[in-house]
C-alpha cells in the first residue's frame, strides 16, 4: 500500500489544471452508451471510479474507444441498444457507479447483477433499491435489499412521484435514468437542491426535463441523441467523424471543483501562497465550498464564470433539439489569507456534500470555532466521514468535537506531523496531505493510493506548486 510522505512546506505557486469532473465524466458515458450516434468526449477523468463505469458500460455491449487517457468516443446504442451481461457489472469503489447503474438497469428487459467493493458493499443501496421497486422493477439485494450486491431485473416501468427523505444526486440521478424507460411521468422531490449534472446533460442530449426548485420532472420514452454540433462545444475533432461524414456529438468536461477544493485550501492556509486553476466548472450545485470559504475571509476568486456554450433554459432547448452542456466553467485563484471561524448547515451542506474533509482542515486553520451541522449523510460516504475526520486530524493535533450530524472545530490549532490513516477514502487522503503542509516535522499518510479514486496526478501536481510530498511503495 502506498503511503504519501508530507513536509510543512513554503509557498505554493503557479498556475493548474485539475483532472475532470468525476460526476460529469461518469454522466457522459452512461448517457453517450443510450444516444442515437456517436458522443466524442474530452476531459474525461480516467480515475479509478470512472474507469469502473467504462467497464460496466462495455459489459453492457457498447463499444467505447479511448484515446490519450481522457478523451473517449462512445458509439451510442440507442435506448434498446444495451445487452444482457454475461458477467456480474463490478462497480469498484464508486457509489455513483453502482447507483445511476441500478436506475437504468431497471429499465432494461434482462437480469444484471451490481457489486462492488468491501467498503462500497457496505453503504446503503435500499435509497435506490425502494424507489425503483415502486416503479415496478424487480431489484434484490443483501440485508433486505439494504446492500448490495444487488440483483436487478427490469422492464416495463410505470412512472412515479417520490419524495426523497435526503438530497442525494445518485438517487435522483438514478430515478432520472429509470424515467427514460418509463410510462408515464417520473417526478423527484428532494429536501433541497442537489447538484444537476444528469439534468443538464440530459438536456444536451436532447431531452426535456422541468426543474422547479427542488423538483424535477421527466416524461418517460423519451431518445436521446448525442449533442451534435453544438455551439457549446470545443473545436470539432477529425477522428470523431462518423463514416457518413457526420461529426460525432461532443461533451466536453470541466476541472473538477471538488479536486480543486484541495489545492484551494492548501493555497488559502500555506502563507505567501497563490494558485490559479484554470477551467474548473463552477455549478452553483457544487461550490458551497467557496462560498464558505469567502464568509471566512478568504482571498478567492471566480473572474469570468464561462458557460460552455449558450446557457441551456431551465427547462430545455424550446425545439427539443439537443442543446449544449450547459456547465458553466472558470478560472480560480486563491493566496494565503487569515481565516475565521465559518458555519455550515442547511442547503449549504449539499451544496459541498463532498468538501468536508479539506473544509475541516481549513476550519483548523481558522480563528475561532467552526460549526458543521446537518451533515449525517457523511457517515455513509467513502468512509464515515465524520468520525475518520476527527479520528485523523485529531492525531495530527486538531481540536474536533464530534457531534451526531456533523462537528465542532477549535481553531487555529498548530498541527504536529505523525502518521495518519486514510481509511482508504481518497478525499481524506488528500486532506490529510494538505493538513501536512502546514504540519510541523513529518506527516505520513497511509494507504495513499485510494487518491486514484478521484484524483490521478494530485502528488505531482502539489509538487510542481511547490509542495513537499512525494510519494512511497
Ligand atoms: C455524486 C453525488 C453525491 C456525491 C458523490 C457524487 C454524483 O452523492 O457525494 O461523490 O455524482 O451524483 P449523494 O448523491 O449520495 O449525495
Amino acid at each position: 500500500m502506498s503511503q504519501l510522505i508530507v513536509h510543512r512546506s513554503g509557498p505554493l505557486r503557479g498556475a493548474s489544471r485539475v483532472p475532470g469532473d468525476k460526476s460529469i465524466s461518469h454522466r457522459a458515458l452512461l448517457l453517450g452508451a443510450l444516444a442515437e450516434g456517436d458522443t466524442h468526449v474530452t476531459g474525461w477523468l480516467p480515475a479509478a471510479d470512472c474507469q469502473a463505469t467504462l467497464r460496466c458500460v462495455r459489459t453492457l455491449g457498447i463499444s467505447v474507444e479511448e484515446e490519450g487517457g481522457s478523451e473517449l468516443l462512445i458509439h451510442g446504442a440507442g435506448p434498446a441498444g444495451l445487452r444482457e451481461p454475461a458477467e456480474v457489472l463490478d462497480c469498484g469503489g464508486s457509489g455513483t457507479t453502482l447507483r445511476l447503474l441500478a436506475g437504468l438497469l431497471a429499465g432494461q428487459p434482462f437480469f444484471s447483477v451490481l457489486t462492488g467493493s468491501q467498503a462500497l458493499r457496505r453503504r446503503p443501496m435500499d435509497r435506490v433499491a425502494e424507489p425503483l421497486r415502486s416503479m415496478g422493477a424487480e431489484v434484490w439485494g443483501r440485508a433486505n435489499g439494504r446492500l448490495s450486491p444487488l440483483a436487478i431485473r427490469g422492464g416495463t416501468l410505470r412512472g412515479a412521484e417520490h419524495q426523497l427523505p435526503i438530497a442525494s444526486a445518485q438517487v435522483k440521478s438514478a430515478l432520472l435514468l429509470a424515467g427514460l424507460y418509463a410510462e408515464g411521468e417520473t417526478v423527484i422531490h428532494e429536501p433541497g437542491p442537489s447538484r444537476d449534472h444528469t439534468e443538464r446533460m440530459l438536456r444536451a442530449f436532447g431531452a426535456s426535463v422541468c426543474t422547479e426548485g427542488a423538483s424535477v420532472r421527466l416524461a418517460g420514452g423519451q431518445a436521446l441523441r448525442s449533442p451534435n454540433g453544438s455551439a457549446a462545444l470545443a473545436a470539432p475533432l477529425p477522428r470523431a467523424a462518423a463514416p457518413d461524414g457526420q461529426r460525432a456529438g461532443q461533451v466536453v468536461v470541466p476541472g473538477d471543483f471538488s479536486s480543486a477544493a484541495f489545492l484551494l485550501v492548501a493555497a488559502a492556509i500555506v502563507p505567501g501562497s497563490e494558485v490559479w486553476l484554470r477551467d474548473v466548472g463552477t455549478n452553483p450545485t457544487r461550490t458551497g465550498l467557496y462560498d464558505v470559504l469567502a464568509s471566512m475571509g478568504a482571498e478567492i476568486g471566480m473572474p469570468g464564470t464561462e458557460e460552455q456554450g449558450e446557457a441551456v433554459p431551465a427547462n430545455g432547448p424550446a425545439d427539443g433539439g439537443a442543446g449544449p452542456l450547459g456547465e458553466p466553467a472558470a478560472d480560480l485563484f486563491a493566496r494565503s489569507s487569515g481565516l475565521l471561524a465559518g458555519q455550515v448547515a442547511g442547503d449549504l451542506v449539499v451544496r459541498m456534500i463532498d468538501e468536508f474533509p479539506i473544509f475541516a482542515v481549513a476550519a483548523t486553520q481558522a480563528e475561532g470555532m467552526t460549526t458543521i451541522r446537518d451533515a449525517a449523510e457523511l457517515r455513509v460516504k467513502e468512509s464515515d466521514r465524520i468520525s475518520s475526520v476527527v479520528q485523523e486530524l485529531g492525531k495530527l493535533g486538531a481540536r474536533i468535537d464530534e457531534l451526531p450530524d456533523g462537528m465542532l472545530i477549535h481553531g487555529p490549532a498548530r498541527l504536529q506531523g505523525t502518521r495518519v490513516d486514510s481509511h482508504r477514502d481518497h478525499r481524506l487522503a488528500m486532506a490529510l496531505a494538505v493538513a501536512g503542509l502546514v504540519a510541523d516535522g513529518e506527516t505520513v499518510v497511509e494507504d495513499a493510493g485510494a487518491i486514484d479514486d478521484s484524483f490521478p496526478g494530485f502528488t505531482e501536481l502539489m509538487r510542481e506548486l511547490g509542495a513537499d510530498m512525494a510519494t512511497e511503495g
